[in-house]
């Protein structure tokens, strides 16, 4: 018996497509049948794996009716929603501001519960309705400087647990924590120290594996989940950090 993942026949709703982590889920999904509905911020975006492209700032409840509503126009159905989108925020707990605070709860919390709010209705009606919700490592532990996003992410694993014991049986909800994965929101933050690169090989460094992740990887542990080889994972954020976490120091 072989085993492999096919989502074939199944639409999915993929925010943050664009460029790093999204990008890579949009392509995996894509690899595994699935036809991809997409959004970012960027006016126009093309690429084989995304079916539909939505310009959309998930921030704008308005906004996120129409990715929706287009969605269900194209291809009449949803059933896996991957909340994806998201941004570095990294203003510290005495220098953010009541508007970085306001900008980092719209973007990096609210946006993902208004998205699974709008395609609850369809992902019910799928039979198999699964959401992810990209959180982060920060969620768990944390690095001086990067509330308030951390605080935002660790509110996400709580988000994923009501989402999973209100909307179950007949969706399944599911966070992802990835580490460092290589993206260039990543490499944005390798940008903000004097000297990039050095810190670039100082976080590989501390990584068992010795090498950062690629999006592929984490979207391929999205198909994983949305896939009925993860029927019996709801309510739990997984952590695919490299090993990192397990070094004290
Ligand atoms: N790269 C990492 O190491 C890492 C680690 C942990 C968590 N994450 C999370 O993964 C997600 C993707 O990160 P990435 O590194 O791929 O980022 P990235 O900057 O490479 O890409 C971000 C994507 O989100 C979209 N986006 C940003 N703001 C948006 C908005 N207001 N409305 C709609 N789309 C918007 C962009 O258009 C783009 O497609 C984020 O939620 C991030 O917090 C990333």
């Amino acid at each position: 018996m072989s085993l492999s993942i096919d989502l074939s026949g199944k639409v999915a709703l993929i925010t943050g497509v664009t460029s790093g982590i999204g990008a890579g889920i949009a392509r995996m999904l894509h690899a595994a049948g699935a036809v991809v509905a997409g959004c970012g911020l960027e006016a126009a975006f093309e690429d084989k794996s995304v079916s539909l492209y939505v310009a959309t700032d998930v921030r704008v409840p308005e906004q996120l009716d129409a990715l929706v509503a287009a969605t269900v126009d194209a291809f009449g159905r949803i059933d896996i929603v991957v909340s994806n989108a998201g941004a570095n925020i990294f203003t510290g707990v005495t220098a953010t501001t009541e508007a970085q605070w306001q900008q980092n709860t719209d973007l990096n919390l609210a946006a993902h519960w208004r998205l699974c709010q709008r395609c609850r209705s369809w992902l019910e009606v799928s039979g198999s309705g699964v959401i992810v919700i990209v959180t982060s490592n920060h969620a768990y532990q944390t690095i001086p400087g990067c509330f308030p996003y951390n605080v935002t992410k660790a509110a996400l694993t709580g988000m994923v647990r009501s989402i999973a014991i209100e909307w179950g049986p007949a969706i399944r909800c599911v966070g992802i924590a990835p580490g460092f994965i290589d993206t260039p929101g990543n490499q944005g933050w390798f940008n903000s120290f004097p000297d990039a690169a050095v810190e670039r090989t100082r976080t590989v460094d501390s990584h068992p594996v010795k090498r950062l992740g690629t999006p592929d990887e984490i979207g391929a542990w999205c198909a994983f989940l949305a896939s009925e080889y993860s029927a019996f994972a709801s309510g739990t954020t997984y952590l695919l950090d490299g090993g990192r976490n397990a070094l004290l120091q």
